[in-house]
């Protein structure tokens, strides 16, 4: 009875081992929630071509699993979509991971179905401080708002401008990036002048450049979604000629993003503002990294969003070879809690308590290099946390 016994027990534990091992092998499903069409396809598509270079270096495999990307485009600020995409991510196609959100309404309206079914939830670009609170099953590898505007306020306060007026985009990031700079720049002794938040779709910037022309400040702080919109302000920056009167402009990198520099041209020499990646980074990851995009994507220029989906790949396929290719939520979470590596904007660290992106944010200036517009860096400060978090 006893032999008898054991036996069935040895043959129990062979089919588990067995079906463990199919699962192990069974590809691995990652969905991406992104905006491929609209304003803000350029996001979708840095962040795609950042995931899929990762994903052919590591030869389509994580922890021996073949790796399925599947995307869907939310077209933008509208997250009704995001959700219902995410949703089908989840519910149809049977993820195993979320991955994108380009803009913060996207991130807050997915977080509820990464709660729900315990997904796993990676932000590639959305940077409101407060997204990685909205799920335990939320990481983040891009930034946050207040993380890349703290350093520029401080620079500001330090380099004698005491005057500033801020324009920041009317939502999430943009209400972080207003609130992080006043606080340090007043804290340093920094005056604010005035301020305005402007639409986030399609804002007319001119009645604004008036305002802030007629209130004399030394600089204009800056957030807006990169894109048609950074173009335009500099734009109008330079012909309703505030930089003629001595204003300057500093902002976040998002305002200088290698994707909108050559549109904007040489009106954006010498602006000084602060981030976690730039295409010029020195360094031999980014020099690898810049080289394999060109050779990928010859008609493209890298920026913040395509290391960020470089990262965020970087970051599943680190997780899974710490837990044997189990993506199951919490075992995933787990391990992803407190990862670190080099990438190619510098050293980074997943934060085990918010979850959240801990990096070097770098105070940098627009200057052509090799003929080339560049984000050049000057100043750093390392291991940076979000100050927006408690
Ligand atoms: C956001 O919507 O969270 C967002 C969009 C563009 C950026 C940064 C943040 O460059």
């Amino acid at each position: 009875m006893q032999i008898k016994k054991s036996k069935v027990w040895l043959a129990a534990l062979g089919a588990c081992a067995l079906s463990l091992a199919a699962s192990a092998a069974e590809p691995l499903k990652i969905g991406l929630v992104l905006p491929m069409s609209g304003p803000f396809a350029s996001y979708g598509k840095q962040i795609e071509h950042g995931a899929r270079l990762y994903l052919e270096q590591s030869g389509g495999t994580f922890s021996g699993r073949k790796v399925e990307l599947i995307i869907k485009d939310d077209t933008g600020v509208a997250p009704e979509i995001s959700k219902r995409a995410a949703q089908e991510l989840v519910v149809k196609d049977k993820v195993h991971v979320l991955g994108g959100f380009g803009l913060t309404p996207s991130a807050f309206a997915a977080a509820p179905i990464a709660s729900e079914s315990h997904t796993p939830m990676i932000v590639m670009n959305a940077a409101t401080s407060s997204i990685t609170t909205k799920s335990d099953y939320i990481l983040r590898v891009s930034h946050t708002l207040p993380q890349v505007t703290a350093p520029v306020a401080s620079w500001a306060a330090k380099n004698k401008i005491k005057k500033v007026y801020t324009l920041v985009a009317d939502y999430g990031p943009g209400h972080d990036a207003e609130a992080q700079f006043k606080k340090t720049f007043t804290a340093a002794g920094g005056e604010i002048v005035g301020e305005v938040r402007t639409p986030v779709k399609s804002p007319d910037f001119a009645p604004f450049l008036q305002k802030i022309k007629d209130a004399k400040p030394e600089a204009v702080f800056l957030f807006v979604p990169p894109g048609e919109q950074t173009i335009a302000f500099i734009k109008g920056f330079v012909e309703r000629d505030l930089a003629k009167a001595g204003i300057r402009i500093i902002a976040t990198g998002d305002l200088t993003s290698e994707d909108v520099l050559d549109g904007v041209g040489d009106n954006a020499l010498g602006i000084v503002n602060s981030f976690h990646y730039s295409e010029a980074h020195n360094s031999p990851e980014n020099k690898t990294f810049v080289q394999a995009y060109y050779k990928a994507y010859p008609k493209d220029r890298p920026n913040f969003m395509a290391v960020s989906g470089y990262d965020g790949m970087q970051l599943i396929a680190k997780t899974l070879e710490k837990t044997g290719g189990d993506a199951s939520g919490d075992k995933f979470m787990a391990a992803a809690k407190g990862l670190g590596w080099t990438s190619p904007r510098g050293p980074i660290s997943i934060d085990p308590v918010t979850r959240d992106i801990v990096q070097t944010i770098y105070i940098r200036k627009v200057e052509k290099v090799a003929d080339k517009l560049q984000n050049v860096e000057f100043e750093q400060t390392a291991n940076f946390r979000d100050p927006g978090k408690p």
